[in-house]
């Protein structure tokens, strides 16, 4: 039996094949800049330490990679992984002028490194959209050193049931925004219907705990909007 949703990794391929030249002036589009905030405040709890090598899974345009080499002055390194060339290659332009970075085009359910390679495995905004979460997991435990470190930013649930209903209301508009500036609604229904699937802050933990992975914790950012997940290989 093979744990792959093709239609998953259809979709996501497609979603992101149509959003690729646009993609990062929709993410300050659509977050008001704020999502700019939420991957500082990643780094800051990840608060890594010179030389170490970090993965950056579902990558995208490369922008946890590099507020990492920036907290670090350089002083470290970065595997960024994505399966889809068009982001990747976006990512290598706006990144050109950084020389830590390797560029890997692979899916997080089966990653080409060896077991215990790397000190740390970021993911933002990337595990709603992978076709299998919990086989991605255990690819993550595996591909991590000892003591090594799991930190995961996603859209989470907003607790508060006023903002709740603020946020929906909100998020009502995204497609629309995508119709007028990507000039096709569909990725951002795409988006939307991703969040409302994912799961909530306590189950998701749960998943990474069952995953092999110890000491987990959360912290909602924006009232919930999103969570930054982390846990160790212990
Ligand atoms: C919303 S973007 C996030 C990009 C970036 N990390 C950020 O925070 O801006 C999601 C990324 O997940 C990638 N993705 C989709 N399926 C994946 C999978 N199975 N494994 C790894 N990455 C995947 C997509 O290609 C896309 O680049």
């Amino acid at each position: 039996m093979t744990n792959i949703n093709q239609s998953k990794i259809k979709k996501a391929t497609k979603v992101f094949n149509s959003v690729f030249n646009k993609y990062d002036m929709m993410n300050d589009l659509m977050s008001l800049g704020i999502h700019r905030l939420w991957k500082q405040r990643l780094i800051e709890w990840m608060n890594p330490k010179k030389d170490d090598h970090l993965i950056d899974m579902a990558t995208g345009t490369g922008d946890i990679a590099s507020a990492f080499l920036k907290r670090l002055k350089n002083q470290g390194s970065v595997t960024c992984v994505d399966p889809n060339k068009l982001m990747i290659d976006q990512g290598k332009k706006k990144l050109k002028y950084l020389d830590k970075i390797h560029w890997n085009v692979s899916n997080a359910e089966k990653l080409p490194f060896s077991d215990n390679t790397f000190d740390i495995y970021s993911v933002s905004f990337g595990v709603r959209n992978f076709s299998n979460i919990k086989m991605a997991l255990k690819e993550a435990h595996r591909v991590l050193k000892g003591g090594g470190r799991f930190i995961c930013l996603e859209f989470s649930k907003v607790e508060n049931e006023y903002m709740n209903k603020v946020y929906r209301a909100y998020s009502k508009t995204i497609p629309l925004l995508g119709k007028y500036i990507v000039g096709d609604a569909e990725p951002y229904n795409y988006l939307i219907k991703t969040i409302d699937e994912f799961y909530d802050q306590e189950t998701f933990k749960k998943v990474i705990e069952e995953s092999g992975f110890g000491n987990v914790e959360y912290r909602n950012l924006s009232v919930g909007v999103v969570a930054i997940h982390s846990a160790w290989k212990v």
